[in-house]
């Protein structure tokens, strides 16, 4: 991983490998690029019939002389003046990550386009942009591309001129909130892309162990012995057909004395082959993937370790792995979910509403201020809102609205869906207190008030990820594969609950 400074120098006067500078659509030059005398950076950037959008750069090597001391100058448009944003920042230098990873020293000026109200959060928007947008997942390669991963250290430009201490010290906390932030979630990833055949329910849980041991959280295993006793009927029936057993994981940080937690957990399906009711073949693949909401949420645990709000924090975490056999559950058989409501099964490929029922059911009975769960949870939330916006669905419309907020000061953008009531009867099942599927259509919202019937009267909120989860095609700061979204919202939501930073 490189190492971060903040620094007010001049852009010109660092003798770094790159100094990325920005420019503005128009073409306008942004920040430090009118500090570089000699070059005509913006009639070459011009000449190449770049305008200053975002995803077009220019390499200008400056053939050593005095100004600047940089080796050479990228350029990289960040799109207009007037829409400049952290996000605009993150994206910006994402786009270019690769290229600066196989460089030693880095300097920027980016987060001087926006105004010094948002400084710090465009200084901690292009930390996570460096970092999330190097991010590859080359584990599985024999032989991996040493030459990304030089970067030594980022120099981050955050003004131009002398700070005071508490300005140095604000954005030196920016710049630790981006590392913490993005290498969380770059460890999301990580869990995400690897292989169903390496990650089982087990493997899930001893990774999240090794995490809290490394971070400092208790972490608690329920084995399938356990889970059992507990009247853990949903994971346990979804996990049944595996000979790779379910787990549930709880996690606890206590930041906040005798206050009680918000309470956090996520569909943690190792493999979703869809069970009985199989998928079929075409991009089964992805499926591995089925534990996003599980991964989002270690993450976010991580990144809370670390960085230390004043708050608790639990989360319960279900892991299962979702498989056809001689001893898997069948459509039309009744689970029994922790706390004693009971589930009719009429498409075992609908099988994270049965593991969150447990898990969700579980945390409620723990009081907590609030309920947030994150799940890969249905192909209609994608027909609806695509695969870059998360769906939010809840029972309480102030949790709502904050979450929201935080997915978008985080760029990890929700769109609320309705609870609509009169869709409640497509749930009545003949013989249990619910079935586990409605019609085809509106499938995310009847999804959403099957989970509503384990939280009792707890503040909460269902966010489906199934979209943006993962992505089939590259992005400005992630490669094709797992996005470790929405991390960043979920430790947004936490920090500005703790009075620790701005929504
Ligand atoms: N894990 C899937 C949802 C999913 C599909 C996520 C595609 C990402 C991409 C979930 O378990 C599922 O199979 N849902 C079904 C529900 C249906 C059977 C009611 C779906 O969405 O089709
Ligand atoms: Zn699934
Ligand atoms: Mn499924």
């Amino acid at each position: 991983m490189p190492t971060f400074a903040f620094s007010t120098d001049r852009a010109d006067g660092l003798a770094v490998d790159v100094l990325v500078l920005p420019v503005f659509e128009g073409p306008q030059g942004g920040p430090g690029v009118k500090d570089v005398k000699g070059l005509d950076l913006l009639g070459q950037f011009s000449a190449t019939g770049a305008k200053g959008k975002r995803g077009e750069s220019l390499l200008v090597p400056t053939g050593g002389d005095e100004t600047p001391a940089a080796k050479a100058v990228l350029l990289v448009g960040v799109g207009p003046k007037n829409a400049a944003t952290p996000d605009a920042c993150r994206r910006a230098i994402g786009l270019v990550a690769r290229q600066l990873a196989r460089r030693r020293t880095v300097a920027t000026t980016l987060p001087q386009i926006v105004g010094a109200k948002d400084r710090l959060e465009a200084i901690q928007a292009t930390v996570e942009g460096v970092l999330l947008g190097s991010y590859r997942f080359d584990r599985y390669k024999s032989k991996a591309d040493d030459a990304v991963r030089r970067l030594g250290t980022v120099t981050v430009l955050g003004a131009v001129g002398k700070a005071d201490a508490k300005a140095a010290k604000d954005a030196k906390e920016a710049i630790r909130r981006g590392e913490v932030i993005a290498e969380s979630q770059m460890w999301a990833r990580d869990l995400v892309n690897t292989p169903a055949l390496d990650l089982p329910p087990a493997e899930i849980a001893r990774e999240a162990q090794a995490m809290a041991k490394q971070v400092g959280l208790t972490c608690k295993v329920w084995t399938e012995a356990e889970l059992k006793k507990g009247g853990f009927g949903g994971v346990l029936g979804v996990g049944q057909g595996s000979v790779r057993p379910p787990r549930l994981i709880e996690l606890k940080y206590s930041g906040g004395g005798k206050g009680s937690p918000i309470a956090l957990t996520g569909k943690g399906i190792a493999f979703d082959s869809g069970g009985l009711s199989i998928k079929d073949a075409t991009g089964m693949e992805w499926m591995k993937a089925d534990m996003g909401g599980a991964a989002s949420i270690l993450a976010t645990m991580r990144a809370i370790a670390l960085l230390k709000p004043k708050i608790n924090v639990i989360a319960a975490i279900p892991s299962a792995e979702n498989m056809p056999s001689g001893s898997a559950i069948r459509p039309g058989d009744v689970l029994t979910h922790r706390g004693g409501t009971t589930s009719e099964v009429l498409n075992t490929d609908a099988e994270g509403r049965l593991v969150l029922a447990d898990s969700l059911a579980f945390l409620a009975e723990k009081k907590p201020r609030v309920i947030i769960d994150t799940a890969t949870l249905t192909g209609a939330c994608m027909i609806a809102l695509g695969t870059d916006v998360w769906g939010a669905m809840g029972n309480d419309r102030d949790l709502i609205r904050d979450v929201l907020a935080a997915g978008d000061a985080a760029g990890e953008p929700g769109w609320e869906l309705p609870m609509y009531e009169p869709y409640r009867k497509l749930i009545d099942s003949d013989i249990a207190d619910i079935k586990n599927i409605g019609k085809r259509f509106g499938g995310a919202i009847t999804a959403a008030l099957f989970l509503r019937e384990f939280v009792g009267d707890v503040p909460w909120v269902h966010l489906d990820i199934a979209g943006p989860a993962f992505a089939e095609h590259p992005g400005d700061y992630w490669p094709k594969g797992a996005t470790g979204s929405p991390v960043r919202a979920l430790v947004r939501y936490v920090l500005t609950k703790a009075g620790g930073a701005r929504a």
